[in-house]
């Protein structure tokens, strides 16, 4: 295997008026072509500013510094403009909050087809047949109708589906999926899993995965970095992260997870009505 994203030295800082504050410091990985990274930490440990800023989507008001070195060119040097023809063709991003990517104007269909037309240079009609297709492929019934539905008209599970579906038929190199289930109820979470899981197995994609949920991580990542405070601590093979974490925080993160879903496993296998969530479960872990 081949690095396709070699991050180095990431650093990143709040501009305020009394100095930069530091957000991410020292942050380094390595992605391979077709694999996949699980980046897990506790809330605010930075995992979301590192991927924003490998994707240049953070504003003026961040200092970033250091490399990430993408097929090659550094992004974090690249002109903005080569930057947006970058995002969205090779390297795309499934949020937590499917809604907030879309415009609430427009329907679902005219907004894929005009990102296709963008990125594929393709036309109109064109466009729409390869939404079609991208919605049939996500198992979403009826994508013509689905097409001409308003962002508010689907739920947000479909929405999330709807993302992805995009997201593959411009099949980018790179997709980093920040929380992708976390707003989802426990069944949607599975189905949106399975379409993650089919990412990782047409080997084209590489996957850069954020999330809390230790069951999901190892079902999809290779390998991970555990941050805390902005800081990397721990960075491995997946497995040996997982089962023989070597620093104080990485295992204490991976304990409380694991107690936790043990905790709620029992405590689903008392309630029938949660049958579904423990399949969920059941499956991620
Ligand atoms: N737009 C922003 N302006 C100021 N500070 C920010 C901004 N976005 C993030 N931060 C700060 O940067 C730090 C890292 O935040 P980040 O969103 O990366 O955390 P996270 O690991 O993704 O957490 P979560 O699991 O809750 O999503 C936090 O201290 C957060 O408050
Ligand atoms: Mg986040």
């Amino acid at each position: 295997m081949s690095a396709l994203l070699t991050v180095s030295g990431l650093d990143v800082a709040l501009r305020t008026r009394k100095g930069p504050r530091p957000l991410v410091t020292g942050v380094g990985f390595t992605l391979e072509r077709g694999g996949a990274l699980g980046i897990l930490g506790e809330s605010g440990s930075g995992k979301s500013v590192t991927c924003r800023a490998v994707m240049g989507l953070l504003g003026e008001g961040f200092a970033v510094s250091g490399r990430a070195e993408f097929q090659g060119r550094d992004l974090l040097s690249l002109p903005p403009k080569a930057m947006r023809a970058l995002c969205g063709k090779e390297i795309a991003m499934i949020m937590q909050h499917p809604l907030t990517s879309f415009d609430p104007l427009c329907p679902v269909g005219d907004q894929m087809a005009e990102t296709l037309r963008f990125h594929l240079e393709t036309g109109r009609e064109a466009a729409l047949e390869i939404a079609r297709d991208a919605l049939a492929a996500m198992h979403i019934k009826d994508p013509g109708h689905i097409l001409t539905l308003y962002p508010h008209q689907l739920s947000g599970g479909m929405l999330q589906r709807v993302m992805i579906g995009l997201t593959l038929a411009l099949q980018p190199a790179l997709v980093i999926a920040d929380e992708p289930t976390t707003a989802l109820d426990s069944l949607t979470q599975f189905e949106i899993m399975k379409e993650l899981v089919r990412i990782r197995e047409s080997g084209r994609t590489s996957l850069i995965f954020i999330s809390h949920d230790l069951g999901a991580m190892r079902m999809l990542v290779d390998t991970a970095l555990v941050m805390h405070q902005g800081a990397p601590v721990e960075y491995g093979p997946a497995e040996a992260v997982f089962s023989r974490p070597q620093s104080d925080h990485a295992r204490y993160l991976i304990e409380t997870r694991n107690a936790l879903t043990r905790r709620f496993m029992e405590y689903a296998g008392r309630r029938p009505g949660l049958d579904a969530a423990r399949g969920c479960c059941r499956v991620a872990g």
